[in-house]
């Protein structure tokens, strides 16, 4: 919204005004737009670190403070109070459901949770060995073969079932992947089940053994989409919306945001956190590797700390916490050494001057692997339970683009430093 505050550049002894937009909440943002018209400049942010690159009303952060709100609400009430269903319909939609959207929705949801029988054969022609997050980009791409009639992104309704099929489908596509990354067959969707149990199922049930979601552990699953569900302009979400900024059709768009999520900056952070903590391996090793992530010449990091927005702590980080806490209580594991060498890393990084000064804190993947590890999961399931969590996210954001009036092809410039004009020379002659 445009307020009557202005900021003002001035270039060579000439001014040019630029408004001030105000948000809800938050700080206030110069728009640009017209800068470049008006005083032939560009501005320069590699990696987005002041830029705004849309307006949006689903997420809201505030680093500073710590903390997350969907839609308003914060992050803490949803993931005590509600679950990821109805968190999906309050992000999709901005509103938290009635009784009978609710039902209306999940209803919904459910009944698009099994993919076309023919994408068995797509998943087939993986390596088995392939990692499941290099599976999943291709069979997300390739749902816009096989569900055609929802591609034309100019159709609302095509859009909106869409949006259905890929939150249905992304846990069964997860669970596919595991499952074939393992030799098991696959295991098709039950709708008697909640979405959580029902992702366990999918990925845990065996035909030789009855397999029964215990409704703690699927808690706990719920609690970890919830939590994953949406992070506003992140890497990822701001990979989707270019991509959709062409017009791309949402399932390519979703399968970028997964190639994406899927490096260790991002979502594959909580795969290196707890490959880091296993790699540490006891408590008495912690000070070499605290050593190693203070030294500039030496490239390691401590996976699971820092965030490029959270300057005080992630608030998903506390719940997460909570929630490890409760996950290993409940399956009776107490002297895991992975875990005591994170608890005392955790401790140790908190009073360290160099993690206290650069405010570096544990983030959202440093506790979702202990969880992830302690249900059962393999690290390399832990990125494609991200993407399967984030995709509401991608999707409410990809809708909110569509439909705003304003949405114009993401295309940044560029400050050139390459070489000035010059002629070719043949190669004889060089
Ligand atoms: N260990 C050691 N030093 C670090 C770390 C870390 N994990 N993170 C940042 N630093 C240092 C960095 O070296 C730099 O130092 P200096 O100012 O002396 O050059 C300073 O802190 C600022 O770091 P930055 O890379 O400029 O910060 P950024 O905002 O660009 O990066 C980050 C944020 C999350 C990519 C980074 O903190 C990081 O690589 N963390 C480890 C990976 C990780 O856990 N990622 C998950 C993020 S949360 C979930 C998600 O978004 O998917």
């Amino acid at each position: 919204m445009a307020d009557t505050k202005s900021a003002t550049l001035t270039l060579d002894g000439k001014s040019v005004d630029l408004p001030i937009l105000k948000p809800t909440i938050g700080p206030e943002v110069v728009d640009i737009r017209k800068l470049y018209g008006q005083a032939d400049v560009f501005t320069y942010d590699p990696g987005f670190t002041s830029t705004a690159s849309c307006d949006s009303t689903i997420t809201f952060i505030d680093g500073d403070k710590g903390e997350l709100w969907y839609r308003g609400y914060p992050i803490e009430q949803l993931a005590k109070n509600s679950h990821y269903l109805e968190v999906c319909y309050l992000l999709l939609y901005g509103e938290l459901p009635d009784e009978g959207q609710l039902e209306d929705f999940e209803n919904r949801v459910t009944h698009h949770t099994m993919v076309h029988e023919q994408m068995n054969n797509f998943f087939r022609g993986f390596r088995r060995d392939a990692h499941p997050m290099a599976t999943m980009v291709g069979v997300v791409g390739a749902m816009s073969a096989f569900y055609h009639d929802s591609t034309d992104i100019a159709d609302p309704w095509q859009r909106e079932v869409a949006a259905i099929r890929l939150i249905a489908k992304l846990p069964t596509i997860a669970a596919m992947a595991y499952k074939y990354s393992i030799g098991q067959p696959f295991v098709y969707p039950q709708n008697d089940l909640d979405y959580a149990s029902n992702f366990l199922n999918m990925c845990f049930s065996v035909p030789a053994t009855k397999y029964t979601p215990d409704p703690a552990l699927a808690r706990a699953m719920d609690r970890i989409f919830t939590l994953h569900a949406d992070h506003e302009q992140n890497a990822s979400t701001s990979t989707v919306r270019l991509a959709g900024s062409s017009g791309a059709n949402p399932f390519a768009c979703i399968a970028a945001g997964i190639a994406c999520l899927w490096g260790p900056a991002h979502g594959g952070a909580n795969q290196a956190a707890l490959e880091m903590l296993q790699q540490i391996g006891s408590v008495d090793r912690i000070p070499e590797y605290i050593k190693r992530a203070k030294d500039k010449d030496d490239p390691f990091r401590l996976m699971g700390f820092g965030h490029r927005v959270y300057k005080n702590f992630d608030p998903r980080a506390k719940v997460m916490k909570e929630s490890a806490d409760e996950v290993l209580d409940l399956l009776g594991i107490e002297n895991n050494e992975t875990l005591k060498v994170a608890k005392e890393l955790e401790k140790i990084a908190l009073e360290d001057d160099y993690f206290v000064s650069k405010k570096l804190y544990p983030n959202v993947d440093f506790y979702s692997g202990i969880i992830l590890s302690a249900m059962g999961f393999p690290t390399s399931m832990f990125t494609p339970i991200f993407a399967l969590s984030r995709t509401v996210g991608w999707i409410a954001q990809w809708k909110e683009m569509i439909a705003d009036p304003q949405n114009k092809i993401g295309r940044p410039r560029q400050l050139y430093v390459g070489s000035g004009k010059r002629d070719y020379i043949t190669v004889s002659d060089r």
